[in-house]
Formats: structure tokens, C-alpha cells, sequence
């Protein structure tokens, strides 16, 4: 019984907990985003294939781990959405992008400081980022 009681409090607090996540997250949506939660839109054609096999989408990675600074413009990220600060590095080509994103690019640290993703999920996630901010 007691079993019970607990198992319906947690199943509680995981559904109360999603809801204030789901609010929280469309209100802190960057500006220029026109992903809406739940859209496929951070694939590309080419990667089709890699993208639906890697795990975590783009998007659910850029939320978690890569929005602390590239929503937020912190140490002078390239805010996801900002088509001018992005252009310069679009144009790079995306390997490139991939390599900086693995690797670490100036101020910006290797995985992004996400050390339990794997290197599809970070390709993903530059996809996700580069087809918001073109
Ligand atoms: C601690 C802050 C921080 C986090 C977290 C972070 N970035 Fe960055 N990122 C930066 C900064 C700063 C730059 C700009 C670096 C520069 O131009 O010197 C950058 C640049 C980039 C670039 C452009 C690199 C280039 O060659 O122009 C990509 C792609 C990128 N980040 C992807 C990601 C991804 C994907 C994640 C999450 C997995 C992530 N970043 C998480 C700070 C961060």
C-alpha cells in the first residue's frame, strides 16, 4: 500500500515537473528561434540518417547543454538565431563547425561541456544551431 502511495506522488511530481519544464522552456525560447518544442527542424538533408540514429535530438541538446551560452550571448557566443554573427562562421562549411564544436573553439569549450554526448548528438546539435541562425 505504502508502495502505492509513493509510486503516485512520484508519477505526481514527474508530471508537474514536465509542465513548469514545457512553460519554461517557451518562455525562455530565443528570439528568431522558429523551432516549436516537439518540431523535427534541426535536420538537414544530407545527415538525415545520422541525425534520427544519434540519440538526443539537436534541439533537446542545444536546450540542455548548449543554451547556457549560446542563448544568453555568455563569453561572446553566437546567439542561436543570430543570422550576422553566424554568417561569417556558416560560411566555414560545417565540418568545420563540427570540428569546433568537438574540439573546442576559442572561448568555447570541447563538447561544449557536454562530456556524455557523443560526437553525432554534437553534430546534431551544430545542425540544430546552424539552421536557426541562417
Ligand atoms: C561555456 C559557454 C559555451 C557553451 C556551454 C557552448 N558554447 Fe559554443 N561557443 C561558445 C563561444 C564563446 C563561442 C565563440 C568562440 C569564438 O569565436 O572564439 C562558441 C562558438 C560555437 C560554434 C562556432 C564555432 C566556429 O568555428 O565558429 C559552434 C558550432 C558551437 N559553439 C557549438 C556549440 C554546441 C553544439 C554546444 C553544446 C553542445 C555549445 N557550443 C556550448 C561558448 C559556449
Amino acid at each position: 500500500m505504502n508502495f502505492f502511495i509513493k509510486l503516485a506522488a512520484m508519477v505526481l511530481v514527474t508530471i508537474s515537473f514536465n509542465v513548469v519544464a514545457d512553460t519554461m522552456q517557451e518562455r525562455t525560447k530565443p528570439v528568431g528561434s522558429v523551432c516549436m518544442a516537439g518540431e523535427d527542424c534541426a535536420k538537414t538533408k544530407s545527415d538525415d540518417a545520422a541525425v534520427t540514429t544519434a540519440g538526443r535530438s539537436g534541439q533537446a541538446v542545444y536546450d540542455s547543454k548548449c543554451a547556457s551560452c549560446h542563448a544568453t550571448g555568455a563569453a561572446n557566443a553566437p546567439k542561436l538565431g543570430d543570422t550576422a554573427a553566424w554568417s561569417a562562421r556558416i560560411a566555414k562549411g560545417s565540418d568545420a563547425l563540427y570540428t569546433s564544436a568537438l574540439s573546442g573553439f576559442g572561448a568555447m569549450p570541447p563538447k561544449g561541456l557536454c562530456f556524455d554526448c557523443s560526437d553525432a548528438e554534437i553534430k546534431a546539435t551544430v545542425d540544430y544551431m546552424v539552421e536557426g541562425s541562417k
